[in-house]
């Protein structure tokens, strides 16, 4: 953190919450608060530890410009705006304690689970469901555990899938544009106040997208753009963020 940083994070209330990649600071106002993100990097629920030389500061421009991208195609997140370079401002949400996994290409555990190859095309998208719980290693989880466990209705799920249908089917071709495949991402969704509806909450998209959450394939040479680089040690972990990043805001100039 620089001194800038460190004055404006004075000026910040407490840290509310402490994640792998981020943190989360109160703010003035208490519908809100500031995402922090790190250079810490964690591989298989924190077993293996690192750090990717200015994967915070990346990360954080990568999900912005993304969030906003969704936010200009019509889609419900937390996204406010990008405070600093490792900062940005969001609106508190509870977090649903789910991670909805979108594949379009089977890999990772995936591939493994099923002994097929990675790189497998799927006939269609595959959509899974972990239980976002450290202590427990994020286990899979299906739509039926989810409700009877309480953690969100039918009528929640329905609306889930149908978001992370809509966030693929912008996403997808959008990165194909910029000569990447999206080959797998994982989204969280949260509750927030409905500002049209008093009184009651509506489901918006959290957290972050970036090369921490999703694989990214080079279109042409199939090259690993993502954090599998540094769950496989595969080097050129940083140069792998900043190529994601570097493509990102050409596309951005040219829109
Ligand atoms: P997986 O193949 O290891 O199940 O990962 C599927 C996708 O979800 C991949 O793009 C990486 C992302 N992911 C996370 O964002 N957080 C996690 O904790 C895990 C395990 C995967
Ligand atoms: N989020 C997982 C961890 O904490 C890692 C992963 O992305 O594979 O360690």
């Amino acid at each position: 953190m620089n001194r800038e940083e460190m004055n404006q994070q004075e000026k910040l209330g407490e840290m509310l919450y402490e994640g792998k990649a981020k943190q989360l600071f109160a703010v003035e106002d208490d519908r809100q608060v500031l995402m922090h993100y790190k250079d810490d990097a964690t591989a298989f629920n924190g077993e293996k530890k690192g750090s990717i030389s200015g994967k915070g500061e990346m990360n954080n421009s990568i999900s912005a410009m993304i969030f906003q991208l969704l936010e200009r195609r019509g889609v419900k997140t937390h996204f406010i705006e990008k405070t600093g370079p490792r900062d940005q401002l969001c609106r508190k949400t509870r977090i649903i304690p789910l991670e909805v996994i979108i594949r379009n290409v089977t890999a990772g555990s995936m591939a493994k689970r099923f002994g097929v190859a990675e790189g497998t095309e799927l006939s269609e998208p595959v959509y899974e469901l972990t239980y976002k719980n450290d202590d427990l290693g994020d286990p899979p989880m299906n739509d039926y555990h989810a409700v009877a466990l309480g953690l969100a209705s039918w009528e929640d799920l329905e609306l889930i899938y149908s978001y992370a249908k809509q966030i693929n089917g912008l996403l997808t071709p959008f990165f194909l544009a910029q000569g990447i495949r999206l080959i797998d991402f994982k989204l969280e969704f949260g509750w927030v106040a409905d500002s049209e509806e008093p009184l009651s909450e509506k489901i918006v998209l959290a957290d972050e997208i970036s090369p921490d959450t999703c694989r990214f394939w080079d279109a042409v040479t199939g090259e690993k753009l993502d954090k599998d680089r540094f769950r496989r040690d595969l080097g050129k972990v940083e140069d792998a963020y900043h190529e994601i990043l570097g493509r990102l805001e050409r596309a951005s100039y040219a829109e």
